[in-house]
C-alpha cells in the first residue's frame, strides 16, 4: 500500500499566523509532540529570518528524533547556507527551497523573468544538495502558473537533483478536480517525478485546503504538507488532524498509509492551542470540543445502544476517553438516565419522567452542567 508522508509546517507557515509569535522553547516542545505524533517531517522555521528561528531550528535538529527537521530558504545562496547550518544537526535534516513561478510573482513581486527563474531554482537545488542529502523544491504560487512553465521548472529542479516537489496552492485558489487534473498532467510531462516524492501545500482561502490536499494524494501525491489545526498564513494551511483522520477512515476509499499515531492528534492540537492563544473552534472537525459530542435525542439513543449509528470515528482514535454525550435540550431521556447513573444516581419510571421535565426546563435555557443534574437528581431521590 503506498505510503504517504506527514510534513508538519505548524512550526513555520503556522507560526506566520497573524499574532503567533513561539518563543524557542515552544518550539521545541511542540516539535517533541509532533515526534511523538509520528510525523514524517518537521519543517521547523525558516532560519535566515531571524536569530530566534535560527536558534529554533538548530535545536529542533539537535535534539528531537524521528522525523525528519526542514529548514525554509528562498532559491538565494545565503538563505540556503543558513538553513543547513541549523538543520545539519538532524538524524535526517532536509533543505526546502522555493521560488514564485506564477508570471504575477515573477513580474510585479520579483521582477523578473521567466528565465531568470528557471536558472535561480536549478542552481538553488544543485547548491542546497551539495550540502544536504534531502532537498525539497517548491514552484510557489503553483496553481496560478501556466502549466507549461510550471512542468519546465519542476524538470529542472528535478534534474539538479530535488528529492521532494512540493506543488503549492499558495493563496488557496485552485478546486479538487482542478488541483488533480493539474497534479496529473505534470506527471504526464515530467515523468522523472515517478522517481521523486511528489508533494501538496494547500491553503484555505476558500475553505478547501483539505479537499484539495485529499484530490492531491488522490492524483498521486505521496507527501501532504498540513499544520496542526490547520494555522498558517491567512485563512491557515490544511489542518494535520482532519487530512490524518480523513486518510485512516476512509482507508478504504484512498488506499493508502499513514505512518502518524492518531492517539496523539488530542494532545497535540490542546498543546498548540495552548501555546499559540489560537482557539479552536467547538465545532471544528476531529478536535473541536463538540467532535464526538451527540445532543438530539435520537442520536443520543442510537450512540447508547450501538455507536456506529452516528459516528465514523471513536474518540479513543485521536486519544480521548470516551464519547461526549452533550446534554442540550434535544437530548433524550435515554441519555439523561446514562448521565445520572454516571453520578451514581439510578433513576427510573415516574422519577425520571419528573427529572426529565426539571431538566428539559434548564435545558431550554441554559447549557446543563454535572451540579444542575446533581440538584435534579438529589431532588428525585428525595421524593420517592
Ligand atoms: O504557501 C506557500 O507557497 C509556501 C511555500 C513556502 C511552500 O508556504
Ligand atoms: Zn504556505
Amino acid at each position: 500500500m503506498r505510503r504517504v508522508q506527514i510534513f508538519d509546517t505548524t512550526l513555520r507557515d503556522g507560526e506566520q499566523s497573524p499574532g503567533i509569535s513561539l518563543s524557542v522553547e515552544e518550539k521545541v516542545e511542540i516539535a517533541h509532540q509532533l515526534a511523538r505524533l509520528k510525523v514524517d517531517v518537521i519543517e521547523a522555521g525558516f532560519p535566515i529570518t531571524s536569530e530566534g528561528d535560527f536558534e529554533a531550528v538548530s535545536r529542533i535538529a539537535a535534539e528531537v528524533r524521528g522525523p525528519a527537521v526542514a529548514g525554509l530558504a528562498r532559491v538565494k545562496f545565503p538563505d540556503i547556507e543558513r538553513a543547513w547550518e541549523a538543520v545539519k544537526w538532524a538524524g535526517k535534516p532536509r533543505i526546502h527551497t522555493f521560488v514564485g513561478t506564477s508570471d504575477l510573482h515573477i513580474e510585479y513581486q520579483m521582477r523578473s523573468s521567466r528565465e531568470q527563474v528557471v536558472k535561480e531554482a536549478a542552481e538553488a537545488v544543485r547548491f542546497a544538495k551539495s550540502l544536504a542529502p534531502d532537498v525539497e523544491f517548491s514552484p510557489m504560487d503553483a496553481t496560478r502558473t501556466e502549466i507549461g512553465y510550471l512542468s519546465e521548472v519542476v524538470a529542472a529542479a528535478v534534474e539538479a537533483g530535488a528529492d521532494v516537489i512540493n506543488i503549492a496552492d499558495t493563496v488557496g485558489y485552485t478546486t479538487p478536480a482542478e488541483f488533480a487534473a493539474l497534479l496529473k498532467e505534470l506527471q504526464q510531462r515530467v515523468p522523472e517525478l515517478k522517481e521523486r516524492t511528489l508533494s501538496v501545500h494547500c491553503h484555505d482561502d476558500l475553505g478547501m485546503a483539505v479537499a484539495n490536499t485529499l484530490a492531491g494524494v488522490e492524483a498521486g501525491a505521496t507527501q501532504v504538507e498540513v499544520a496542526v489545526n490547520g494555522i498558517g498564513e491567512r485563512a491557515g494551511n490544511a489542518s494535520l488532524e482532519e487530512v490524518v483522520m480523513a486518510l485512516a477512515t476512509r482507508k478504504d476509499f484512498y488506499g493508502v498509509e499513514v505512518g502518524v499515531d492518531t492517539r496523539q492528534l488530542a494532545n497535540t492540537s490542546r498543546m498548540v492551542s495552548n501555546m499559540t492563544g489560537y482557539e479552536v473552534p467547538p465545532n471544528k472537525a476531529v478536535v473541536g470540543r463538540n467532535a464526538f459530542a451527540h445532543e438530539s435525542g435520537i442520536h443520543q439513543d442510537g450512540v447508547l445502544k450501538d455507536r456506529r449509528t452516528f459516528e465514523i470515528m471513536v474518540p479513543q482514535d485521536i486519544g480521548l476517553d470516551g464519547n461526549n454525550i452533550f446534554l442540550g435540550k434535544h437530548s433524550g431521556r435515554h441519555a439523561l438516565k446514562e448521565a445520572f447513573e454516571e453520578l451514581g444516581y439510578h433513576l427510573e419510571g415516574d422519577a425520571l419522567n419528573r427529572a426529565f421535565r426539571q431538566f428539559k426546563e434548564i435545558a431550554d435555557n441554559k447549557a446543563v452542567t454535572a451540579a444542575d443534574l446533581e440538584a435534579i437528581a438529589v431532588d428525585q431521590v428525595g421524593s420517592f
